[in-house]
C-alpha cells in the first residue's frame, strides 16, 4: 500500500518492530492522557482562509537561530534509532540533510557522534544533552559535540527523573542488553560504555547550573521541555537562545497540557526575546501551520521519524519529512499564505471550542 501521510508509516512501522520496540516507541507515561492530547487538541482548532491571493509561489524557507532551513519542520532527538533501522542516527541524519532541515542528536544515540557527522557532514545539526551527574562528562560532551561542528546546545529540562512508562514495565524492557550508548566516550578513548554502566541524567539541575554550562560553550543553549509563563519568563532572564515547547511527547508528566495548548502561554511571556519552537503531536501539514500560526518559529517531530526509519531507513525518514513539507507547502496555499512571515494569529478561529 502507498504510504501517503504520516499515520500510513505509523501503521507500517508497528507491522515491522517488535512489540516491545513498538511499545517503547509509541509509549506515553502513566495513562497516557498527555500523549493522546498531543494529537486530539491539533484537531480542535479551526483556520480562517484568505482567497484571492496570488499563491502561485509559496516559499516555506525560514531560519533557526540565524541559519535556514527549507522548511519549519526539524527533527526531535529521540534515542536509539537502531532500534528502528540497523544503521540508526547515520540514516536520519543523511535524510535530515539531504532534506535541508535541522536534526538534534540525542545524548542517547545509538551511533557515536563522530559517525552521524561523517555520515551527513553538511547536515544543519543541534546536540541535546540530558546533563550528567559527572560534570566531567558534561564538559566532554559539550566540547565534543562543539568541536564536531554541532550549532546549538539542547538542554531537555523535563527528564529529572523518567516518566512511569506502563508498557516499558510489563515487557521488562531492557535496552542495555543490545545497545551501547556510544555518545559517552569518543572512539579515541575505546570501547563505550554499555548502557548499565553509564552516568546518571542529574535530578538536581537548577536554574543557577545553567550559567556553569553556558560558561563551557559558545553556543546558543535551548531549552526543551518548557510549559509554563513562569519558566519561559525565567528562560529568557538566564539568557538562553531559545524554547523548546514540549511535554516529552507525553512520555514524562502525564495530565500537562498538550505542547499546541501550552503555547500561546510561552509564546506571550517571551516577548519574542528569544525563538520558540514546539514538538508533540505534529503530523500534518495544517498542524505546522497551526503551531507557527500560535508562535512558533518551527516544529519538531518524534515519533515520525522513527516510524520513517522503521519502514524504509534513511528513504523512509526522507519520505516522512517531504510528506510533510508537501502538506504544509498546500496548507500554505490553501490560506494564501506566501511566505512564513505571512502566518500569524488571523489564522485561527477564536474562541476555539
Ligand atoms: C522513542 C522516543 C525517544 C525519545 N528520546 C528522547 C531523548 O533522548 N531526548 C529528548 O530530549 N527527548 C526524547 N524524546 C522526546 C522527543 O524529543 C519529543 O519531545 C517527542 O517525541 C515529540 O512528540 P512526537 O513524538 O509526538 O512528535 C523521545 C521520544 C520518543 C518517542
Amino acid at each position: 500500500m502507498a504510504l501517503v501521510c504520516l499515520t500510513d508509516f505509523e501503521a507500517q512501522a508497528r507491522q515491522r518492530l517488535s512489540k516491545s520496540t513498538w511499545d517503547f516507541i509509541e509509549g506515553g507515561a502513566d495513562e497516557g492522557i498527555t500523549r493522546v492530547e498531543n494529537i486530539t487538541a491539533f484537531k480542535k482548532i479551526r483556520l480562517r482562509p484568505r482567497y484571492l491571493r496570488d499563491v502561485s509561489k509559496v516559499d516555506t524557507r525560514t531560519t533557526i537561530q540565524g541559519e535556514e532551513i527549507s522548511a519549519p519542520i526539524c527533527i526531535s532527538p529521540t534515542a536509539f534509532h537502531c532500534l528502528a533501522w540497523p544503521d540508526g542516527e547515520m540514516s536520519t541524519a543523511r535524510a535530515a540533510q539531504a532534506a535541508g532541515i535541522c536534526y538534534i542528536t540525542s545524548t542517547y544515540a545509538s551511533c557515536s557522534l563522530e559517525n552521524i557527522v561523517a555520515a551527513a557532514p553538511r547536515g544543519h545539526r543541534w546536540f541535546q544533552l540530558y546533563v550528567q551527574t559527572n560534570q566531567q562528562l558534561n564538559k566532554q560532551l559539550i566540547q565534543r559535540a562543539e568541536s564536531l561542528g554541532f550549532k546549538a546546545l539542547v538542554i531537555t529540562v523535563d527528564v529529572p527523573m523518567h516518566g512511569n512508562r506502563r508498557q516499558d514495565i510489563r515487557n521488562q524492557l531492557d535496552l542495555k542488553g543490545n545497545l551501547m550508548l556510544k555518545d559517552f566516550k569518543s572512539p579515541k578513548e575505546g570501547n563505550s560504555i554499555p548502557y548499565c554502566q553509564m552516568s546518571f541524567i542529574s535530578s538536581s539541575l537548577c536554574w543557577n547550573h545553567l550559567s556553569w554550562l553556558q560558561s563551557k560553550t559558545r553556543l546558543p543553549i535551548i531549552l526543551k521541555g518548557i510549559l509554563t509563563k513562569e519558566d519561559a519568563q525565567l528562560a529568557v532572564k538566564h539568557n538562553v537562545h531559545g524554547i523548546i515547547v514540549s511535554n516529552h511527547g507525553g512520555r514524562q508528566l502525564d495530565e500537562v497540557p498538550a505542547s499546541i495548548d501550552a503555547l500561546t502561554e510561552v509564546a506571550t511571556a517571551v516577548k519574542g526575546k528569544i525563538e520558540v519552537y514546539l514538538d508533540g503531536g505534529v503530523r500534518t501539514g495544517n498542524d505546522v501551520l497551526k503551531a507557527l500560526a500560535l508562535g512558533a518559529k518551527c516544529i519538531f517531530l518524534g515519533r515520525p521519524i522513527l516510524w520513517g526509519l522503521a519502514c524504509k531507513g534513511e528513504h523512509g525518514v526522507e519520505e516522512v519529512l517531504n510528506i510533510l513539507k508537501n502538506e504544509f507547502h498546500t496548507s500554505m496555499a490553501l490560506t494564501g499564505c506566501r511566505s512564513i512571515a505571512e502566518i500569524n494569529r488571523d489564522l485561527i478561529q477564536f474562541p476555539r471550542l
